[in-house]
């Protein structure tokens, strides 16, 4: 059933709006967002969880949110509002984050700009490069180079003065994405088709180059060798998480947005799995690239009598990209040519995710208002220019950290996919997505998706979330566990001395909001919604309620659950047979709640009557016990873990899990690559006319 009539512009081609779609995932995240993040948290152990954020949760979450843009034909805040306006605030809340996002993703574009620009002239002023130099003092002057040359960076809170040269290429980037979507998705269609192959081709030369080089392996071995420790502590699924979230550039309205202009018959499931698929081997094969030359560069500095490890040049965030592989690569013949190809690999990765995060922020707006594209276009990226100045002062790298983190963190993207997944599933009819989705792709989902959606992607999300939470506030300094044994209600946003600290509170503050604007925009009146533009689903109207009775039984055992697993999160239990007895009945009462709820839904589904609201407010409820139970679990389970250095292996060569490791990523991208694409084509066999070969695809 199409909801809306009238005409939208679509998409060139299947292969137009793949590539696009892939273009936004594809960018900074995956070459270097990833392999740092992976780093940080357990080398390969890591992949663990970043598979399951994929795989499970990420590609159906895409049908999701294709299907939902592909049903609607709107951007992200119309879509929620068509299938009930109390959740347009969802949609709204992802547009936020996303345009958080846009404030400070151009600067690190900016910063690729200006780097590209200096390879460019390196390679007219005989390969030399303004941080290239030698032994472990050229890592101190590749490290002196970006951070007191070119950021002119200060410690602290404090933003100092605004660097000019920043300033120049931010307003670059702005322009260059403006130029990119001013004329709507049928240039961008285009444009992809030279923003998402290239940096593909260039990654692949600094892959082979990398792992060309002696000294690659031990290079890798930093990369796939696992510390499993670091699957005990929340903040590794966390980043996994919203990595995963981030990368597939997903619960910010972005997916969805470009699934809104998709043509009517255009394949969804197929799709969504190519593009995640996609995207996760970008990242994985950008992780070889980078530990395979930094293997290398450890080697040729040895060598030379000068010994440089990987891990005296690997640091944290933006000190990867713009410190130690500049670095690397300078260490090695052709340096400049070298470097040239490395930023403007990112550069052409980043500029269509970024632009994709516009044309979202700027659809949503449109959509709403039905104010004129061309105006808003305009306005919205002086705006996102004017928020960007902030990250390029001098002490801008640390506020662009805080609010990068706050954004993977606790209350950030998995926290609104997870509001997504739980509100849409019981309150809405995300089987008839389902169907949607089925009349059209290559491919069917089975009814497990619903369940997913439903139950166990909002379960996962849910036990993280919780872990996590309660893992700030029981930090030394959080309010259940202050260090004095007093209760202190903000201790998590304070430092080790007790003072509040800066960073924390605007960093949450950011994030917290969010959701406050975001209820508030869906609260104002549009020209659309108030005319009746975007009609409600007929379950919606359906004057028959179903389930009433189980529906209240669910409830009333849903709440009983929670009123033994709250407080048992907040530390208080009670001791011995008669606790673990009530926590053992309150997960079955949370497990029988939800398959009583879930059962009242499908079965009013099926009857074409609308399921009793009890039912709908016990599965949320049930749902989130569930998580609750399980993070308990985790707490209980991992509260002994110690934060342990590095094993001292992973300077050694590829252990055999390692090698396992590699062969199972590998199977899995390509046997699920080749997989989706023999779909495709019988899918098109079948279809085909048979006297006319051309235009099956769409
Ligand atoms: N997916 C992009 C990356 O990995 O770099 C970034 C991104 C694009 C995030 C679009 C969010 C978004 F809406």
């Amino acid at each position: 059933m199409e909801l809306l009539e009238e005409q939208r512009e679509t998409w060139g081609s299947r292969g137009g709006f793949v590539l696009a779609a892939v273009g936004s995932a594809v960018g900074l995240g995956n070459l270097w967002g990833f392999p740092y993040k992976l780093y940080d948290n357990g080398g390969a152990a890591f992949l663990i969880p970043y598979i399951i954020a994929m795989f499970l949760v990420g590609i159906p979450v895409l049908i999701l949110e294709f299907s939902m843009g592909h049903l609607s034909q709107r951007a992200a805040p119309d879509a929620f509002a068509a299938t009930g306006k109390r959740l347009e605030f969802v949609g709204w809340w992802g547009i936020i984050m996303g345009f958080i996002i846009i404030t400070f993703y151009p600067v690190i574009l900016a910063y690729c700009f200006n780097f590209l620009g200096h390879s460019i002239q390196g390679i007219f002023n005989g390969g030399q490069l303004p941080w290239a130099g030698e032994g472990i003092e050229g890592v101190e002057k590749a490290k002196d180079f970006f951070y007191k040359e070119y950021l002119g960076h200060t410690e602290g809170p404090g933003l100092g003065e605004i660097r000019l040269n920043i300033v120049l290429t931010l307003f670059i980037a702005w322009l260059v994405m403006y130029f990119c979507i001013f004329r709507g998705v049928k240039l961008v269609s285009k444009i992809v088709w030279l923003t998402v192959p290239l940096p593909w081709l260039m990654l692949l030369v600094l892959t082979i180059n990398g792992l060309m080089l002696p000294g690659s392996m031990k290079g890798l071995a930093y990369y796939l060798n696992p510390d499993w420790s670091e699957l005990a502590k929340p903040t590794t699924w966390q980043f996994a998480f919203g990595q995963a979230f981030f990368s597939l550039s997903l619960a910010f309205g972005v997916m969805l947005t470009y699934a809104s202009f998709l043509h009517r018959k255009s394949d969804i499931n197929n799709n969504a799995t190519v593009i995640g698929l996609a995207d996760f081997a970008t990242s994985f094969i950008a992780g070889l690239a980078i530990f395979a030359t930094l293997g290398g560069m450890a080697f040729v500095t040895a060598e030379a009598g000068n010994p440089v490890a990987v891990e005296d040049v690997v640091a944290g965030g933006p000190g990867l990209a713009f410190v130690a592989f500049p670095y690397a690569l300078a260490q090695l013949p052709g340096s400049a040519w070298w470097s040239f190809v490395f930023f403007f690999t990112l550069v052409t990765l980043g500029i269509d995710s970024a632009f994709s995060i516009t044309e979202s922020v700027l659809a949503a707006i449109v959509d709403k208002t039905a104010w004129r594209r061309s105006i808003v276009l305009p306005v919205m990226s002086l705006v996102g220019l004017g928020f960007g100045l902030v990250f390029t002062t001098q002490g801008g790298l640390n506020w662009l950290g805080t609010v990068a983190d706050a954004i993977y963190g606790t209350w950030g993207i998995g926290l609104v996919g997870l509001a997504e997944c739980i509100l849409l599933g019981w309150l809405w009819r995300v089987d008839h997505l389902r169907r949607h989705a089925n009349e059209r792709s290559d491919w069917q989902l089975g009814r497990w998706w619903t369940y997913a959606i439903r139950i166990f992607i909002p379960i996962i999300l849910g036990t993280i979330f919780i872990w996590s939470l309660v893992n700030d506030l029981t930090t030394p300094h959080g309010f259940l566990k202050g260090p004095d044994g007093q209760w202190d209600l903000f201790g998590f946003l304070k430092g080790p001395d007790g003072q509040w600290e800066l960073f924390k509170c605007v960093g949450l503050a950011v994030v917290i909001s969010a959701p406050i604007i975001a209820v508030l925009m869906s609260m104002i009146k549009s020209p659309r919604n108030s005319g009746g533009g975007v009609p409600q689903h007929p379950a919606a109207r359906a004057g028959w309620v179903s389930g009433r009775v189980p529906g209240t039984i669910a409830l009333l055992l849903s709440i009983a659950s929670a009123a033994v697993l709250i407080p048992s999160l907040a530390g208080l239990t009670i001791a011995g047979s008669i606790g673990t007895y009530l926590k053992i009945e309150s997960i079955v009462m949370a497990i029988g709640a939800v398959a009583v709820s879930s059962y009242v839904l499908d079965k009013a589904d099926d009857n074409g009557r609308r399921p009793s609201s009890l039912a709908q407010w016990a599965g949320i409820i049930s749902t989130m016990d569930i998580s609750a139970f399980f993070a308990l679990c985790l707490i209980g389970m991992t509260s002994e873990a110690v934060d342990a250095a590095r094993p001292v292996s992973a300077a050694e060569n590829l252990s055999e899990t390692s090698y396992a490791i590699l062969a199972v990523v590998l199977l899995l991208i390509i046997g699920g690559l080749s997989w989706c694409f023999y779909r495709a084509l019988t899918a098109a066999g079948r279809d085909a006319p048979p006297q006319s070969a051309d235009g099956i695809i769409m």
